[in-house]
């Protein structure tokens, strides 16, 4: 096979070299293209565009595949849990028990927050959006560690596996202190015995008077929906996280952005739009049939949880979430929820919709997800940190990548200008 393009332009050919990823991926480096030519290439929305090189994820949308470090999702989502995979995306590889205790020690040290930043919690309203309180407070622990923020990427690739431990054990302690915060519930500290999940909940859900014990099957529920987002490879998030680190910003930065990408409808805010469709179709009175129809007749209606940049397929994660999911209803004795009723509806009327299947559009693992959180007792304005949670891995493990990149630049896309033309300065009297 030949490892050169051949571009002709302008009556001169230009040979570009060939890429061809292990997996058979290919791409045309146009790396000097624009020196060489005097062109740029155009893509919107980067649909055609390898923004990097990366070991952590490997995605095939047409078939279907998510891998993390070459490891199936469906092999790791039956024998492994969160932490452990946690560590096999930042680190590399599965880690050994010993790697593993070492990490849940940090885990367990660092979980608890520092007073200030407790009240920097309890600063903002009461009615803020958690993923403004948590963005924000992600960004803050560049301040309180300074030591591991120095936006040197090699003195903070040093302490990286504090750095690392400090945003995975502690994202969690801010999300379910903003949730306290924002309903006038006391803190609760974070339990040195309890495991990363059962902690969270126990965070979220413990009273003064009355110790939260989670069902196994919800602790597990919640542990799957973690690793099935622990990386996605170069979503807006991911991408956004990638960029801020080209810069030399520090993790805590670089995450910090990452939040704020993901907090978008379009990316991880659609677990909460999800709901908020079915609750509207609910209120509607409609079964779904009349939804289905504005959203296929183009009436600037989308069914959320369904399509995906990528898949173009059924979305992997969705497949095995899907199950978990009618496990923890079962656990929690949910039957007859209108929400769900319509949700399957949906799931059944757009698998055999034409105009789904013409576009490929197979339901997301967003569509599943907030339906669980919802089950799971965790209010809608939480979904998206959730997502933030189960995501930190990811953002981590790619951070580390740029940081790390010897031959790294600073990421710095160019443009097509449509704007006007040069014209000259009106002053103010004559506009
Ligand atoms: N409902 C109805 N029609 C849709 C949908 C949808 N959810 N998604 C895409 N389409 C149609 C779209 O109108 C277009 O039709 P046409 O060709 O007639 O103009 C066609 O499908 C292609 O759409 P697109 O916007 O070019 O597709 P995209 O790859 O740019 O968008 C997407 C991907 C995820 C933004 C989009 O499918 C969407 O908005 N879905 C709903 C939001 C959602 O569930 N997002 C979560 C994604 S998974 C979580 C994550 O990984 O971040």
């Amino acid at each position: 096979m030949a490892n050169t393009a051949t571009l002709r332009l302008d009556d001169k050919e230009y040979h570009l070299p060939i890429i061809t990823g292990p997996e058979g991926e290919k791409a045309i480096d146009v790396g000097k293209l624009r020196a060489e030519t005097g062109y740029i290439t155009f893509d919107d929305g980067f649909g055609n565009t390898g923004s990097c090189l990366s070991k952590v994820t490997f995605i095939d949308g047409e078939k279907g595949i998510l891998r993390y470090r070459g490891y199936p999702i469906e092999q790791l989502a039956e024998h492994s849990n969160f932490i452990e995979s946690t560590l096999l995306v930042i680190n590399g590889e599965l880690p050994t028990v010993a790697q593993r205790k070492v990490f849940s020690g940090l885990l367990t040290t660092h979980a608890p927050l520092r007073e200030g930043l407790i009240r920097f919690i309890q600063s903002f309203p009461r009615d803020s959006h958690p993923m403004a309180v948590l963005s924000a407070t992600m960004n803050a622990l560049g301040a309180y560690y300074p030591h591991l923020a120095s936006n040197n990427h090699q003195n903070d690739l040093e302490h990286f596996e504090e750095a690392a431990a400090i945003a995975i054990s502690k994202v969690r302690t801010i999300a379910a202190h903003t949730y306290r915060v924002s309903n006038g519930l006391p803190f609760n500290y974070p339990h040195p015995k309890l495991n990363y999940c059962e902690n969270f909940l126990h965070l979220m859900f413990s009273m003064p008077y009355e110790e939260y014990s989670a069902p196994p099957e919800v602790a597990s529920a919640l542990n799957l929906f973690l690793l099935l987002h622990a990386d996605h490879e170069q979503n807006c998030s991911t991408s956004t996280v990638r960029m801020v680190a080209s810069a030399g910003a520090n993790l805590f930065a670089s995450i910090s952005a990452g939040v704020n990408a993901l907090w978008g409808p379009l990316h991880g805010g659609a677990n909460m739009a999800v709901i908020e469709m079915l609750k509207s179709i609910h209120a509607d009175g409609d079964d779904g049939t009349r939804f289905i129809a504005a959203a296929k007749a183009g009436k600037g209606v989308r069914l959320m949880g369904f399509g995906h940049r990528v898949y173009k397929n059924y979305d992997p994660r969705a497949k095995i979430i899907k199950a978990s999911f009618y496990k923890a209803l079962e656990s929690l004795g949910i039957k007859d929820d209108p929400l769900l009723n319509i949700a399957m509806k949906l799931e059944q009327s757009v698998l055999t919709d034409d105009y789904f299947i013409q576009r490929k559009l197979y339901p997301n693992v967003d569509f599943y997800s907030g339906l669980i959180m919802r089950a799971l007792g965790i209010p809608e304005n939480m979904f998206t940190v959730m997502f933030a949670i189960g995501r930190m891995p990811g953002w981590i493990a790619q951070w580390r990548e740029v940081a790390a990149n010897t031959k790294l630049k600073i990421y710095r896309p160019r443009q097509i200008y449509v704007g006007s033309p040069i014209r000259n300065y009106v002053p103010a009297s004559e506009r």
